[in-house]
């Protein structure tokens, strides 16, 4: 009985480490969670959204990702290729043949068909014929993206059918080429010119100079033009910008000769 009653009120050398050791990390863990806990405040601080700082600080963080969700939703719908198409749309009935579908690549299946020629392939995928869905089931694609998975597959079975060329283009390239146009030539010259020729800079005649012009409108357009497109003297090639298409460079250069009262 009283050795029982020692062991229960006396502790064991291990009790003694165990106590020992939780009696320096209690506190210990104390300030450790002290520590925690104002660190964590101190964090939560500048995550104050309703100052203006803070908003443009988040506006400037999120900003690519809201451009590039801005640019998704309002750029033109850029056309994909035919390949772009077939891939995406059309292979997973016409690579394997799914539902009779005329194989990819395979000249035997499409011989016939190709007989029927461009314009009705491509009136047939867009409407769907029999199994096939019309679009290929896509909906959202062009007429434009059908006709050029039409030309992918059918080329790749025997045709040679050409790309057509998405409306826009088309409808410009009907028109020949540009004339030299004053009126699209002002944001070229803006961007590209007005930075010698809207002070003088480094002897350019300036915007609108009729004195410094004279004597060069006497060249005419195409003398003028020449000199823009490979530069002159101080004058840059394209002044500068060698991206520049020659169509702008050309309304530039019309625009400028229309300020100093000459005719493009
Ligand atoms: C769900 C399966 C399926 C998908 C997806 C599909 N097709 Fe088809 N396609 C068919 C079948 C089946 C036929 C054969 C129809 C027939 O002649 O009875 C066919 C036939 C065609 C033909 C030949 C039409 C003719 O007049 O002979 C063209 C062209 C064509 N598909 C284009 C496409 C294009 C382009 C896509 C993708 C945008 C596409 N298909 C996606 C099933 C499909
Ligand atoms: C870095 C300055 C600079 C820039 C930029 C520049 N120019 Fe010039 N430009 C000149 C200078 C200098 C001359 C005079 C060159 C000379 O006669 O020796 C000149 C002359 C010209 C002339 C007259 C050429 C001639 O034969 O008399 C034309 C036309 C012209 N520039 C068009 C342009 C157009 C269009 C642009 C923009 C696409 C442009 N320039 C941008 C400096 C510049």
């Amino acid at each position: 009985m009283a050795d029982n009653h020692a062991k229960m009120t006396q502790a064991t050398p291990q009790e003694v480490i165990i106590s020992v050791i939780a009696g320096l990390f209690a506190p210990l863990l104390a300030i450790f969670l002290i520590v925690q806990l104002v660190l964590g405040i101190q964090d939560k601080h500048p995550v104050d959204t309703s100052s203006e700082a803070a908003q443009k600080a988040t506006l400037s963080r999120i900003k690519p990702f809201a451009q590039l969700v801005a640019l998704d939703a309002n750029a033109p719908k850029v056309e994909k290729s035919g390949q772009e198409v077939f891939d995406a749309v059309c292979t997973s009935c016409h690579t394997p043949g799914a539902l009779g579908a005329p194989k990819f690549n395979n000249k035997g299946d499409w011989a016939g068909r190709l007989g029927q020629g461009y314009d009705t392939l491509v009136k047939h995928a867009i409407e769907g014929i029999r199994q096939m869905p019309p679009r290929g089931g896509d909906g959202d694609l062009s007429d434009v993206e059908v006709a050029r998975a039409v030309i992918y597959m059918a080329n790749s079975s025997g045709a040679s059918f050409k790309e057509p060329e998405a409306a826009a283009p088309a409808a410009t390239a009907a028109a020949g080429p540009a004339k030299p146009d004053p009126a699209q030539g002002k944001g070229v010259y803006d961007a590209n010119c007005a930075a010698c020729h809207g002070a003088g800079i480094a002897g350019a005649p300036k915007l609108g100079d009729k004195a410094a012009w004279k004597a060069r409108l006497a060249g005419g357009f195409d003398a003028l033009y020449g000199s823009a497109l490979k530069g002159k003297g101080a004058m840059p090639a394209k002044g500068g910008n060698a991206d520049l298409p020659d169509a702008d460079l050309a309304h530039a250069v019309a625009y400028m000769i229309v300020e100093a009262g000459g005719k493009p």
